[in-house]
């Protein structure tokens, strides 16, 4: 199967771009099932229902989530309409689930959403939950695992990849919004500090510049804003997946502009 993931969806100029290029993309490049973080997909913060709505007719099959999750307020009832996940280290009797079993290509993947520790919110032992999923997950006969994790430290999402590579098919980071330049295929598991945004590629992580810079320079509260205008990116990771491993990846940022850049994975083995 060939599956892609599609990182933080940053406002109106993120979506835009999954709506003007996602299903071309798709069947260019033979995709499955497309997998994407929804949590900065409206205005910045959250998602609303009509987000939803449009980033699923857009050609995405799954969202994960991170900490802004909750930011708005309708998030609760869309766990029973849509196929989203939440980070799946929150505690027992939290609403949503974060790991999900899909039918892709007559074989089953499981999709897994966790949540780092360093500069986010309380959540239980991400690492022990990580690993405990995927032995359950392996015990059921899930052979295909991708795991969205959603953390601000590298050492964090290092540290997982080291724990789980052979095991899962993909561990790719969100959070940071900044595209990290270490797509590799480790073990057969595909792996990517952080995918980066989708949205504007000028301003500061998909955010009015002009806000975070004035809070550089004073110290002082202000609030982010989706700008309305910039130049735009879709950055998308493209993984083929045999027998539970990654056996081919690369990644593609397009830009609005029409310009297309792709790179390809380095592979290690042990
Ligand atoms: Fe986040």
């Amino acid at each position: 199967m060939k599956i892609a993931f599609i990182g933080d969806i940053v406002g109106r100029p993120g979506r835009s771009m999954i709506n003007e290029h996602l299903k071309r993309i798709k069947v260019e490049e033979g995709i499955d099932f497309v997998i994407a973080n929804y949590e900065n997909a409206s205005h910045g913060f959250g998602l609303t229902a009509k987000n939803a709505k449009e980033l699923f007719v857009a050609g995405i099959d799954v969202m994960t989530g991170g900490n802004h999750t909750w930011d708005k307020k309708d998030i609760l009832p869309l766990f029973e309409q849509f196929e989203l996940l939440r980070p799946h280290n929150y505690p027992e009797g939290v609403p949503g689930t974060g790991c999900k079993i899909y039918e892709v290509a007559g074989e089953k993947l499981a999709i897994l959403n966790l949540m780092g520790h360093y500069s986010m919110p309380f959540t239980d032992n991400v690492f022990r939950i990580a690993k405990e999923t995927v032995s359950q997950l392996k015990s059921d006969g899930i052979d295909h695992i991708f795991i969205d994790f959603h953390a601000e430290a590298t050492s964090e999402k290092r540290a997982v990849l080291m724990m789980l590579q052979g095991q899962v098919s993909g561990v790719m980071g969100t959070h940071t919004h900044v595209g990290t330049d270490d797509l590799q295929i480790s073990n057969g598991t595909a792996y990517l500090t952080d995918i980066g945004l989708t949205g504007c590629r000028d301003n500061v992580i998909g955010m009015d510049a002009k806000v975070p810079i004035e809070r550089f320079l004073t110290g002082m509260p202000g609030r982010f804003e989706v700008p309305k205008v910039c130049k735009r990116i879709l950055q998308m990771a493209v993984m083929e997946l045999e027998g539970g491993k990654c056996i081919n990846a690369y990644k593609i940022k397009q830009f609005d502009d029409g310009r297309r850049f792709i790179s390809e994975a380095w592979v290690d083995d042990n």
